[in-house]
C-alpha cells in the first residue's frame, strides 16, 4: 500500500487518482486543514475504488506511529505542508512546526518499519532567481525567500543526510514549477481558501465574478512583455510524475539512493500570456490592471526538463489552452455545486 500524505489537497489528490488508475492501493492521511473531505468521494467518483483514509496531522507524532504500526506501508508520497509563501512570512512558526515535524515523524516511522522509498514534495522555490535559465537541477540552490522556500530546502537537505547514512533508503525529490488546472472530470481541482495568492484561481474567480478585478503584479520586468515568466504545468501532467518516480523507486531502477528532478515543461509564459490564454478558452474578457510589484517574486523561472524527460523516463504532455481550459471547467463545476 501507497502511503499519500495531504492525499485530500490539490496535487495530492490527482496524484491518488492516477495511482488508482495504474492499479496502486491508497491510503490518504490528511488532516482536511486546507481541503474538503468530500476529495475522497470524488476521487471514487472518477476511478471506482474508494482510497483508504486517516484524518489527523501528521505532527503528532504518537498518532503518526500509531498509523505507521496498523498498516503495511511501501512507500510514501509526501505532500502534506502549508504552502503559502506570504503566509509563511507572518507565521514562520507555524510552517516550520508543522512542515518539519510532520515530516520527521514520517520518516521515524519508516525507518522503524524499514520502510525504503520516499518522493517528497519539493519546489521550484529552491533556485530563487536563477542567473541561467532554464535551470537545471544542478543549478546552484540560493538562500530561501521565505519561511515555506526554506522548509523545502532544508527537508532536501535532511532526505540526501538520510540517504548518506543509509545506502538502502531511496528518495526521489521532484522539484514542481507552476502547477495549474484540474482534472478533465471537473470532480477535482485547486480549492483555496479566501482569497486565492495564485494566478490562476484568480483569473477563474474573477471571471466568475467572486473578485472584481486581477491585479497582475509588474509590467516593468525584464521580460518579452514586462509581466514575470514562470513554467506553469498541468495538474495531471504533474501528477503522472509521481506515479513514474515511483515506479523507478519500486522497481530497483535508481542510479542513486538519492535523486532529484525538475518537474515542468521547460515553456516560459508570461502573466499577460496567461490572460490571453484564459481570455481565449473562456469566451471572456478578463477585468484587469498593472500594479506595482509583489514583493518576493522572482522575475523569470523555467525548467530545463532534460534529466526527467531521459532519466525519470516523463514528459509534460498538456499544453496551455488544456491547462486553462480544465481551470475554468473546474470553476464552473464549483459554481454549480454551491447554486445547486
Ligand atoms: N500574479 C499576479 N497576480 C496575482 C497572482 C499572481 O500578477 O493575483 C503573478 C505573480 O506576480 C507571478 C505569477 O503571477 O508573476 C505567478 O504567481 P503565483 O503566485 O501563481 O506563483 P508563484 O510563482 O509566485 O509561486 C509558486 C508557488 C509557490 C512556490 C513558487 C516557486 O505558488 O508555492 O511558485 O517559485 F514557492
Amino acid at each position: 500500500m501507497i502511503l499519500v500524505t495531504g492525499g485530500a489537497g490539490y496535487i495530492g489528490s490527482h496524484t491518488v487518482v492516477e495511482l488508482q488508475q495504474q492499479g496502486y492501493e491508497v491510503v490518504i492521511v490528511d488532516d482536511l486543514s486546507n481541503s474538503h473531505s468530500n476529495v475522497i468521494d470524488n476521487i471514487e467518483k472518477i476511478t471506482g475504488k474508494k482510497p483508504k483514509f486517516a484524518c489527523f496531522n501528521l505532527a503528532d507524532n504518537a498518532r503518526t506511529a500509531a498509523f505507521f504500526a496498523e498498516h503495511t506501508i511501501e512507500a510514501v508520497i509526501h505532500f502534506a505542508a502549508h504552502k503559502y509563501v506570504g503566509e509563511s512570512v507572518r507565521e514562520p512558526l507555524r510552517y516550520y512546526y508543522n512542515n518539519f515535524l510532520s515530516t520527521l515523524n514520517i520518516l521515524q516511522a519508516m525507518q522503524k518499519h524499514g520502510i525504503l522509498h520516499f518522493v517528497f514534495s519539493s519546489s521550484c522555490t529552491v533556485y530563487g532567481q536563477a542567473e541561467v535559465l532554464p535551470v537545471t537541477e544542478q543549478s546552484p540552490v540560493k538562500p530561501a525567500e521565505c519561511p515555506y522556500g526554506n522548509t523545502k530546502q532544508v527537508i532536501e537537505e535532511i532526505l540526501r543526510d538520510i540517504c548518506l547514512a543509509d545506502a538502502y533508503f531511496q528518495v526521489i525529490s521532484l522539484r514542481y514549477f507552476n502547477p495549474i488546472g484540474a482534472h478533465d472530470s471537473a470532480l477535482i481541482g485547486e480549492l483555496p481558501l479566501g482569497v486565492p495568492q495564485n494566478l490562476v484561481p484568480y483569473i477563474t474567480q474573477t471571471a466568475i465574478g467572486i473578485r472584481d478585478s486581477l491585479q497582475v503584479f509588474g509590467d516593468d520586468y525584464n521580460t518579452n512583455d514586462g509581466t514575470c515568466l514562470r513554467d506553469y504545468i498541468h495538474v495531471v501532467d504533474l501528477a503522472k510524475a509521481h506515479v513514474v518516480a515511483l515506479d523507478r523507486l519500486l522497481h530497483g531502477k535508481m542510479g542513486n539512493n538519492y535523486e532529484t528532478f525538475n518537474i515542468g515543461t521547460g515553456t516560459p509564459t508570461s502573466v499577460l500570456e496567461i490572460v490571453h490564454a484564459f481570455e481565449k478558452v473562456s469566451n471572456k474578457q478578463l477585468p484587469y490592471t498593472i500594479v506595482g510589484r509583489r514583493q518576493g517574486d522572482v522575475e523569470k523561472v523555467w525548467a530545463d526538463t532534460t534529466l526527467a524527460n531521459t532519466v525519470l523516463g516523463w514528459k509534460a504532455e498538456k499544453n496551455l489552452e488544456e491547462m486553462m481550459r480544465s481551470a475554468w471547467n473546474w470553476e464552473l463545476a464549483l459554481k454549480e455545486k454551491i447554486n445547486l
